[in-house]
């Protein structure tokens, strides 16, 4: 996934890993709550968890089927394309036949479809999120996968890799600063590079995990799960429409977009952690109903929940340590490829760990 949306989801792992372990805690079940890109799922999947994962947003659902669910290199048996293999190739699961559908897919003509007319300039909105030809090669990749999913050409966990490269190949060819929120008013030289779909990061494990969409606080009252991680939302920016075309690749669903950005209507996605009436209300709801070992939350001292008020809320739950990091947060001058990050100021990322009672 492209370094600008890693850097605004991203939490550093080694900072969660270490405190599991310290705590005992080696393999068992671990539920991320607030998946984002899975990266946090992915790590414990590798380290021999079993995951549990969960996002209000189907981007996150489907990265969390491909990585997390699926535990198997897909053959594409049913595709009826001709695969050629290499006289090389040693292993007959590696990841040759998918290399040759990705392959077949990045050499799909371009289409004018949704994303082409809503979101480049060729559009009749004159919106520069994509470049023309880029936006074409969007519309008509998600066309066929989903194509091939209706005839049953794909199986579903095929039909999730596939999408999940789509989806990792976007941010890599969008003309933003990172976010949905708005496009550049230039053409950055990466949306000018052809979209180019990347082979999936798939995780091999004997164990079943499991992937939901849908609000952390009603997951939680159907979990029991050694490690609950938390990792919300921290300012008053939705995440649905940060990533809005994102959801609308993921989903494909052809919505009545509005306003300048082109913005999908959301209601369901939209996230009480993104309220500071609301936020630390939704905090006391999840912890209260929480069974597991370690509850694990992640925050940084910028956001809307006060560091002495979420301690008050969740410390009543069990015995509570918190954690710090310190780092300096650096800002994109985005208005050329090699960008220059400058030092904004020093933000303090929390983890919360409270071993439960
Ligand atoms: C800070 S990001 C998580 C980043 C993630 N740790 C990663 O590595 O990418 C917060 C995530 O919480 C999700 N979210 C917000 N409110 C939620 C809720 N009530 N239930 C489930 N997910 C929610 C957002 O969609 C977003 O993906």
């Amino acid at each position: 996934m492209h370094p600008d949306l890693l850097s605004n989801c991203v939490t550093p792992i080694g900072f969660i890993d270490q405190t599991v372990l310290s705590q005992g805690i080696t393999h068992g079940s671990f539920c991320d709550l607030f998946a984002g890109t899975t990266a946090v799922g992915r790590h414990f999947k590798r380290s021999g968890f079993q995951v549990v994962s969960n996002d209000l947003m189907h981007y996150s659902f489907v990265f969390g089927k491909a990585y997390l669910e699926n535990n198997a290199i897909p053959q594409f048996t049913n595709l009826g394309l001709h695969f050629s293999k290499k006289a090389s190739s040693l292993f007959p699961a590696d990841t040759e036949i998918l290399e040759q559908v990705l392959s077949y897919l990045n050499a799909l003509p371009a289409e004018q479809g949704f994303v082409y007319e809503h979101y480049s300039d060729g559009g009749s909105a004159g919106r520069m999120f994509f470049s023309q030809a880029n936006a074409g090669k969007i519309d008509a990749i998600r066309t066929q996968i989903q194509r091939w999913r209706e005839a049953e050409k794909i199986i579903e966990s095929e039909y999730y890799i596939l999408l999940a490269a789509l989806l990792e190949a976007v941010p890599s060819i969008s003309n933003t600063s990172g976010t949905y929120a708005a496009y550049l008013k230039f053409w950055e030289a990466r949306s000018q590079k052809p979209l180019l779909l990347p082979i999936p990061p798939l995780l091999p494990s004997s164990l079943d995990h499991s992937v939901y969409q849908c609000d952390a606080a009603k997951l939680i009252t159907e979990l029991n799960s050694d490690v609950i991680y938390l990792d919300p939302p921290y300012n008053s920016r939705q995440y649905a429409t940060n990533y809005h075309i994102l959801e609308t690749v993921a989903r494909d669903d052809k919505p009545a977009i509005y306003g300048k950005t082109g913005l999908r209507p959301y209601q369901e996605e939209k996230s009480d952690f993104c309220n500071k009436d609301k936020a630390l209300n939704a905090l006391h709801q999840i912890v209260s109903q929480a069974h597991c070992r370690l509850f694990l939350l992640s925050y940084n001292s910028e956001g809307i929940m006060p560091h002495e008020a979420i301690c008050e809320i969740i410390a009543g739950y069990g015995r509570l340590q918190v954690k710090e990091n310190s780092y300096r947060r650096y800002r994109s001058d985005s208005d050329h490829e090699k960008r220059q990050y400058k030092p904004e100021k020093a933000v303090v990322e929390r983890l919360y760990a409270l071993r439960m009672n």
